[in-house]
């Protein structure tokens, strides 16, 4: 499963990509305002760090509108995704800039219909916002496997780019499904590397080493 960051913020991101833990980088207009950067300047910052997929989202509400702005989002760099909704003009740009070969993301999934529909557009990703429904008392990891098994009948090649993940288990859930791909905020990333046992069991050892009064360097 490819891990793609879900933030703006240039610093948390390097931490990570330093790590190989980047595969590509999501954003959108409220981690843009959280960032307190410029659009153009802080995406550009981004797709010249990350080599992969770098998502930056579109305002417009009409289909027109989000491909003018996607094309201009297009012009930061080739590694630059352009995120659209899933509203039926969402749809109709997404079909407009993958014919012209633009990678798109449709983000604000949260129906297996509206999966497919993405995938019938040619969709590079689909976003399902499973953190946002879990927020409903909707399993929002059943929509992942739904759409899994969808896009495996048919043969999409939509990648499952599973959206608004809120915590480690979300992320080995994902995986488990078969997403392709998950974003996450980057502390959620790195909280996969705790364990209770693995603090308890390092402090013995600790504790033991202290007691033999060696030192390795
Ligand atoms: C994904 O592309 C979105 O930017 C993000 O995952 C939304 O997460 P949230 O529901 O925690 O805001």
């Amino acid at each position: 499963m490819k891990f793609f960051v879900d933030t703006a913020d240039v610093d948390a991101i390097r931490e990570l990509h330093e790590l190989g833990m980047v595969d590509g980088v999501t954003t959108n207009p409220s981690l843009i305002m959280k960032s307190g950067r410029d659009i153009k300047e802080v995406t550009a910052e981004i797709c010249a760090m990350v080599p992969g997929p770098v998502s930056a989202e579109t305002v417009a509400l009409d289909a027109e509108g989000m491909i003018a702005e996607g094309r201009e989002l297009a012009k930061i760099a080739d590694n630059i995704t352009i995120k659209v909704p899933l509203t039926w003009a969402g749809l109709q740009a997404c079909k407009v800039l993958t014919g012209e070969g633009r990678m798109v993301n449709v983000t604000l999934c949260f129906s297996a219909n509206q999966a497919l529909l993405a995938a019938k557009a040619g969709a590079t990703f689909i976003s399902p916002f499973v953190g946002r429904l879990d927020d409903l008392n909707i399993d929002g990891m059943d929509l992942i496997a739904e759409i899994r098994q969808i896009y495996d009948n048919y043969d999409f090649s939509t990648e499952i780019l599973t959206a608004s993940i809120r915590s480690a288990n979300h992320m080995k859930e994902a995986a488990l499904i078969g997403a392709d791909v998950a974003t996450a905020p980057p502390n959620v990333i790195k909280a996969m590397a705790n364990h209770v046992l693995t603090d308890k069991g390092l402090d013995a050892f600790m504790a033991d080493w202290a007691k033999t009064g060696q030192s390795i360097v």
